[in-house]
C-alpha cells in the first residue's frame, strides 16, 4: 500500500501508533505515543556540551543530533516494546528552531519513513508544546487558550480545534526564556539560566523595580528587551560602585517583572475570547512563579488553568508524537520526502 493510502486509513482512529522525533534546539528526543498513552519518552540533552559556551552553539548542536538520533530513536522503540514496523506514522518537528538542528531530525525521520514505508507527518514545534497538555489532562479538548513560553517563543494562541491554531499575541523582540538565560549569564549563573534564576528567585524578594519606565503595552504585543536592558544597567551600576550584587533579589525582581505583563496579557486574551480553559506550555512553563501566578489568575478570573509536568514543558518528543497523532486522526499534515526544515515557521 502506498503511504498516502496508509495515512488515509488512520483518519478517525484512536489507537494510531506514532513515533515522534524532535531536534529543534539542544535536545535530541524520540517518543512513542499510542492509544492515548506515552509508551516511551527518550531525551538526550546536550546541556553539558553547550554549558561551557554559555549557550547553544548551532553547529555543535547539529553534529550532536547526528550522533545521538539513531540511538535515541532505537531506545524509544525498544522502551515501547516495538520495532519500526509496529509504528503507524512518524511525526517530526520541521520548525521553528535552529535550521541545522531541524535538518538532522527531518532527514532522519524521512529516512525512517522511506525505509519502513510509513506516513511522515510534519509537526510545528509551537503547536507540539501546546499538545503536551493533552498527555496528562485527558479531559482537555478545544477550544481553549494557550500560552507558549520558551527559549524561542512567547506566544498566546487560541486553540480552535485539534488542528486549528490562531496566534493572538507574541513578543515583538526577545522570547521570555531568552531573557531568563541572558539575565542568568549577566549575573554569573550557568546555562541554561531559567532553572537557576527560578531556584534563586525563591530565596529573594521582588524589591528592585526594573520596570519604572514601563509603557502601557498594546494588547498582544509583549516585549522583553527593555526589561533585559534595565537589569543590565542595574548590574553595571552596582558593579561600578563596587557593591555586592543582591543575586536572589535580582532574580526575584526580574522574574516578577517578566511574568506580570505575561499573565495580564493572558487574562485579557481569555476575557476577549471567552476562554474557560487556559493552558501553559514550553520550557518557561516549568517556572514556579509563572505556574503559581497563572493558577491565581485562573481562580480570580474564573478560568481553569492546566499545565504539563515539567518534563513535558521543556523540549521532548512526546509532545511531537501527540501533535502528529491529531494530524493523523483528521488526515492533515502528511509530508512528502521533499519536506525541509523551516527555521522561522509560525502558527
Ligand atoms: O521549550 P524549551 O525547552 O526550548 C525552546 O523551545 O526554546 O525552553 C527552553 C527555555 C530556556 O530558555 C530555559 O532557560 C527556560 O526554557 N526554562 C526556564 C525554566 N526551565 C526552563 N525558565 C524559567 N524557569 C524555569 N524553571
Ligand atoms: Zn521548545
Amino acid at each position: 500500500m502506498d503511504v498516502r493510502k496508509k495515512f488515509e486509513a488512520l483518519a478517525g482512529k484512536e489507537d494510531t501508533v506514532v513515533l515522534g522525533i524532535e531536534s529543534s534546539c539542544d535536545e535530541t528526543a524520540a517518543a512513542v505515543y499510542a492509544g492515548g498513552r506515552i509508551l516511551s519518552n527518550v531525551i538526550s540533552s546536550q546541556i553539558e556540551i553547550h554549558r561551557r559556551f554559555g549557550g547553544v552553539v548551532p553547529e555543535i548542536a547539529s553534529r550532536n543530533h547526528t550522533l545521538a538520533l539513531p540511538a535515541v530513536a532505537d531506545e524509544a522503540l525498544k522502551e515501547a516494546g516495538m520495532s519500526l514496523k509496529d509504528v503507524d506514522a512518524i511525526g517530526v518537528t520541521y520548525g521553528a528552531g535552529l535550521i541545522g538542528a531541524l535538518l538532522v531530525g527531518v532527514s532522519s525521520a524521512k529516512a525512517l519513513a522511506y525505509a519502513a514505508n510509513k506516513p511522515l507527518i510534519k509537526v510545528n514545534h509551537i503547536e507540539a508544546h501546546i499538545c503536551a497538555n493533552y498527555i496528562e489532562h485527558k479531559e482537555l479538548s478545544p477550544p481553549f487558550l494557550a500560552l507558549v513560553a520558551s527559549g524561542g517563543h512567547t506566544s498566546i494562541v487560541e486553540v480552535e480545534g485539534y488542528n486549528r491554531y490562531k496566534l493572538v499575541g507574541s513578543t515583538t523582540d526577545d522570547a521570555i526564556g531568552e531573557a531568563f538565560d541572558k539575565v542568568a549569564r549577566l549575573i554569573g549563573l550557568g546555562y541554561p539560566g531559567g532553572p537557576n534564576v527560578d531556584r534563586l528567585a525563591r530565596l529573594g524578594s521582588p524589591v528592585i523595580d526594573f520596570c519604572k519606565k514601563k509603557k502601557p503595552h498594546e494588547f498582544g504585543k509583549l516585549s522583553y528587551s527593555g526589561l533585559k536592558t534595565a537589569v543590565v544597567n542595574y548590574v553595571h551600576n552596582a558593579r561600578q560602585k563596587g557593591e555586592t550584587l543582591p543575586i536572589e533579589d535580582i532574580c526575584a525582581s526580574f522574574t516578577a517583572a517578566a511574568i506580570e505583563p505575561l499573565v495580564d496579557t493572558v487574562v485579557e486574551a481569555a476575557r476577549r475570547s471567552g476562554a474557560k480553559t487556559v493552558v501553559i506550555a514550553g520550557g518557561v512553563a516549568s517556572n514556579s512563579a509563572l505556574r503559581e501566578e497563572m493558577r491565581k489568575a485562573g481562580e480570580k478570573n474564573g478560568f481553569k488553568v492546566l499545565m504539563p509536568s515539567p518534563v513535558y514543558c521543556t523540549d521532548n518528543a512526546a509532545m511531537v508524537a501527540v501533535r502528529a497523532f491529531f494530524s493523523a486522526r483528521e488526515g492533515v499534515n502528511l509530508a512528502g520526502l521533499d519536506l525541509g526544515p523551516e527555521s522561522n515557521l509560525r502558527i
